[in-house]
């Protein structure tokens, strides 16, 4: 099964920023024969469209609705035909915009009735960490079965691993906490659909310095990397040496 490298800038870069990120990305990056997935803000979609790269494309969260009066908000059926990929449930929505189970269940249907591939985000937090793996399985198990149980036609889906707690830190979960995270999902998975080979990743400081270890990770499909994918150059080196 073909890796996934996805790049979620986040709230990052201006418009000369965002420019000249993409000319090092398109000198810097040889390696394709992996999926690797760029999800800047919403204002450069069209952009990186236009250019029609080897990247594919990816919104970094969509509406719960197909329509209607949601001031700011973006809707699957304004990018299907731009984005292949919708980041949802990343827990700096489910923070900030206390965005819950249900919702993200929404967004699910939403993406899927656009052919678009959810992304989702789901982690403990520090606090359901320190309580030991049966509150982690617990809380990972609600997550999985709130936004996919009985989700009508259960298609095409990336799940993301990102604890909390790991995100932006520099703090790094460790390959045995993510083995043992990758368990109970696939545990999870495995009741709730029939699909096979639903990629799983890992999120929360993965960088130049920790990807190689992380990668020897059995089963794990790849990564969804932020603050270090703000870096071309770093994020193609990851990409080329993945
Ligand atoms: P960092 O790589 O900065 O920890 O962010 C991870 C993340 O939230 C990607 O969605």
């Amino acid at each position: 099964m073909k890796k996934i490298i996805i790049s979620n800038l986040k709230m990052n870069k201006n418009f000369k920023e965002f420019d000249s990120y993409l000319q090092t990305l398109k000198s810097e990056v040889k390696n394709f024969q992996n999926e690797i997935v760029l999800c800047p803000s919403s204002i450069y979609l069209d952009k990186l469209f236009s250019e029609k790269l080897k990247f594919s494309i990816g919104i970094q969260d969509i509406d719960h609705r197909n329509q209607g009066a949601a001031t700011g908000s973006i809707s699957a059926t304004q990018v299907k035909n731009i984005c292949e990929y919708a980041i949802v449930g990343h827990s700096e929505r489910r923070e900030v915009f206390k965005e819950h189970n249900q919702m993200i269940k929404e967004k699910i249907s939403r993406c899927w009735e656009n052919e678009i591939t959810p992304i989702l985000c789901i982690g403990e937090s520090l606090k359901i960490r320190e309580k030991g793996i049966e509150e982690i399985k617990k809380h990972l198990f609600s997550q999985l079965e709130e936004t996919l149980n009985f989700n009508d036609n259960f298609q095409d889906i990336i799940i993301a691993y990102e604890p909390i707690w790991a995100i932006g830190t520099g703090l790094s979960a460790t390959n045995n906490q993510i083995l043992e995270v990758l368990e109970i999902i696939s545990e999870k998975l495995s009741l709730i659909s029939n699909t096979k080979n639903i990629p799983v990743l890992y999120g929360g400081s993965v960088n130049l310095d920790n990807f190689k270890d992380l990668q020897k990770i059995s089963n794990l499909s790849g990564f969804l990397i932020g603050s270090a994918s703000l870096d071309p150059n770093s994020l193609s080196k990851i990409i080329n040496d993945f």
